[in-house]
């Protein structure tokens, strides 16, 4: 009996012994879980074995990484998409899942979001979509884009907040915050250079440092140095040779070295190609390598990832330390902490009248009032007749285009939006005027919409020119959508031209009315050949749920028009610089940006080129008069930042509205070419018939330095300097010149 006691008493030692070594330590890793972060960091870390290591640094499923399950390391959940968040999918698919709780608000396409220029809009709009992230226990948004509107072929542009680093800058930055507030990271996209779509895996970019620091980094820059962005994704794309998910300079030598970021770098879906370059150059979180789970081998497919099995092969073959490994696990585990391991994180919100009421203020700040001869809008209160006609009143538009596609608890269309806000007092008609694309399913959420049409382009012109004739007012409403070759991921439209035969519409339109509002549902410039015989011109963006209620409330008058262009449109496509010269677009392989820093209206005042409309135009239906441009000094030191310039602004119209009033920068005796102005602020103000007021900007070294490739950084070069204050970049009302010593 002895022997068993004592059997049984050294069995039990054993077991209460100290753990050995070679034991990991079963103790939970949240001890204090209100440990400043980076000691939970550390604490985590110890305790992990080398697969575990491995596993948390690449996914387990179509949208999640695994954490450390033995330790209590929660999964991390990802999600898109910029608009609203993505119907849940399969484990290993794009797929459905086939949910019945997870449709979303789809809030405006952050084109529209930029076209607010309004700084407070991009904050409601990250903490609104961020509810819905949380509520949907979602840990990372993979959103905002904010690749720079190179050319207007782009397929993504609807995505990204236009052709101006400045504005895409100061618009992302509270978007990011918003979001983070919510427990939730911003995974901020695409880094870097992804400014095409069609050839977007293969196609190797390369540009001078000039135009990477001043137009294409920026935004990201913003996003990190003053959004403090938790994760970052990146591109698919290579950058001189390199792909930009594991591209050294990128990744080490500018975000994490020169900026400073503690975060995540996460793969585009797919975007990985070689475990070794993965380990040296920066990655940090293995997502989308292609598998099913299902189909690659006997093992765990997620077992095949560049960041799984083969790291661990070569750690354990002595071909590569641990060093590197670690830094990733720090930033997944940081990463988590923020946010799946955030012990004060909000609880979100679903689907809420909030953020319905936020998607309608976002669109109605958005919308742009692109052109309004003789005061065509807002539509005349006795019109009894209204004719709607186009396929884009009724086609939803919140379902396709790739990986912000979503599934909508609901959405209110223009044709929609103007029936309810007219009932009872004007009867709403429709005409189909034009068919353009009848589908409407993506990765398996339907529209459940039918458009198929059998009459011919003639007869459905004369039906809509026949109810046009007895019409008050006539609105057109067109642009692109979300299929192939218009405003859909992975592939670029082949011309700026509207599709379908809509020019045809609309030129027989405008023969037999005087009354004809041309609305817009699109993501990038078109070609307008008509615009001499239209009397207004709208600008609607992809708005989203609330895309009908906002466009009835602007061209009733309800809300008076306030958004201005984020972007240049071009007469025809050969004005941006970047298809200047019969430059080949799309590029299946190399291509240089020969357009270096003159993008969008940088290009288009370079060659004195007049843009059909302007960047930062946008009409209300009041008029501003601005005045007393004043500067703190004529001279300054050139590391001063005590520049200030000052500008005011009155409403000299009849009804309230809001005015964006912008400031650029002009460098006219560069020792370098530079654009003939460049944005440095901005301001958004709202004033009432009369009112007036006085905005104040701080001019500062950062907003006159160009980058100097010579000695690879910012500089300002003494000199004059020219403050330009103007309703849009064509529309210049003061300016005023200084020195810098
Ligand atoms: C897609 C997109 C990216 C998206 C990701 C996950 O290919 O490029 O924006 O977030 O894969 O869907």
């Amino acid at each position: 009996m002895n022997r068993l006691l004592s059997a049984l008493a050294a069995a039990i030692l054993l077991t209460a012994a100290p753990l050995s070594a070679q034991q990991p330590d079963n103790r939970p890793v949240y001890l204090d879980p209100d440990a400043p972060i980076e000691e939970r960091v550390e604490d985590a870390l110890s305790r992990m074995t080398l697969r575990e290591k491995i596993a948390i640094i690449h996914a387990q499923s179509k949208f999640s990484a695994p954490g450390a399950p033995r330790l209590g390391i929660a999964e991390l959940w990802c999600t898109d998409g910029p608009h609203g968040i993505r119907p849940e999918v399969m484990w290993d698919e794009w797929d459905q899942a086939r949910w019945t709780n997870d449709s979303c608000i789809a809030y405006p396409a952050l084109t529209c979001l930029a076209a607010t220029w309004n700084r407070d809009c991009a904050q409601l709009y990250g903490i609104s979509i961020g509810e819905e992230a949380r509520y949907r226990e979602k840990d990372v948004l993979l959103g905002p884009g904010v690749n720079i509107y190179r050319t207007p072929l782009c397929g993504r542009n609807f995505e990204y907040m236009g052709e101006d680093p400045y504005l895409a800058s100061e618009m992302v930055v509270p978007y990011v915050q918003g979001v983070q507030s919510q427990g939730v990271a911003a995974c901020v996209k695409h880094y870097a250079l992804n400014n095409e779509e069609q050839h977007r895996h293969t196609v190797d970019v390369d540009l001078s440092d000039r135009a990477l620091y001043e137009i294409y980094l920026p935004a990201f820059k913003a996003a990190v140095t003053e959004g403090d962005a938790w994760s970052i994704m990146g591109s698919y794309n290579k950058y001189r040779g390199t792909y930009a998910c594991h591209n050294h300079r990128l990744l080490i030598d500018i975000l994490k070295g020169e900026w400073g970021f503690d975060g995540a770098v996460i793969s585009d879906w797919g975007g990985v190609h070689s475990t070794e370059e993965a380990i040296h150059n920066g990655l940090d979180l293995e997502f989308g390598t292609w598998t099913d789970g299902l189909r690659e081998g006997a093992s765990n497919a997620y077992d095949t990832y560049y960041m799984a099995a083969p790291y661990l092969e070569m750690i354990e073959r002595g071909e590569v330390g641990t060093e590197e490994l670690d830094d990733k696990v720090r930033r997944v585990l940081r990463l988590t902490f923020r946010t799946a391991m955030n012990n004060d994180k909000p609880y979100g919100a679903m689907c809420s009248e909030a953020h319905s009421e936020t998607a309608r203020t976002i669109a109605e700040e958005g919308i742009v009032l692109l052109k309004n001869e003789r005061d065509n809008l807002p539509i005349a209160a006795d019109a009894k007749r209204i004719l709607v006609v186009g396929e884009n009143a009724i086609k939803m538009m919140t379902v396709g285009g790739g990986s912000s596609s979503l599934k909508v608890k609901y959405e209110c269309s223009p044709l929609d939006g103007l029936r309810a806000y007219y009932a009872g007092r004007a009867e709403v008609a429709f005409a189909r005027g034009y068919v353009g694309d009848v589908t409407g399913n993506y990765n398996g959420v339907v529209t459940g919409q039918d458009l198929r049409d059998k009459r011919s382009p003639k007869r459905l012109i004369e039906e809509a020119v026949e109810m046009a004739q007895s019409a008050d007012h006539v609105i057109f409403v067109g642009g692109l959508n979300k299929s192939d070759n218009q405003d859909c991921e992975g592939t670029d439209r082949k011309g700026l031209e509207l599709p379908y035969n809509q020019n045809d519409v609309i030129e027989a339109l405008a023969a037999v009315t005087d009354n004809l509002t041309v609305v817009f549902v699109s993501g990038n410039a078109v070609a307008m050949p008509w615009i001499d015989e239209v009397e207004s011109v709208v600008q609607l963006w992809y708005s989203g749920s609330e895309a009908g209620n906002a466009l009835a409330r602007v061209l009733s008058g309800e809300v008076n028009p306030s958004g201005k262009l984020p972007f240049t449109f071009g007469r025809k496509l050969d004005d941006y610089m970047a298809h200047a010269n019969g430059a080949k677009f799309p590029n299946p392989k190399k291509v240089f940006y020969h357009d270096d820093i003159f993008v969008g209206y940088r290009g288009f005042e370079e060659r004195d080129i007049e843009p059909l409309f302007a960047f930062g135009h946008g009409l209300s239906y009041t008029t501003f008069e601005y005045s007393d441009l004043k500067l703190t000094s004529r001279e300054i030191e050139a590391n001063a930042s005590v520049q200030q310039a000052s500008v005011t602004i009155t409403n000299t119209g009849n009804r309230p509205g809001k005015e964006i009033v912008q400031l650029y920068v002009a460098d006219p005796e560069a020792s370098v070419a530079r654009p003939k102005k460049e944005l440095k602020g901005f301001a958004k103000v709202e004033l009432q018939p009369g009112e007036s007021t006085t905005v104040t900007f701080t001019i500062t070294p950062e907003h006159l330095a160009f980058y100097d490739e010579i000695k690879g950084g910012w500089h300002v070069e003494a000199g004059e300097f020219r403050v330009i204050i103007g309703a849009s970049a064509a529309d210049v009302r003061l300016e005023e010149s200084f020195v810098v010593k």
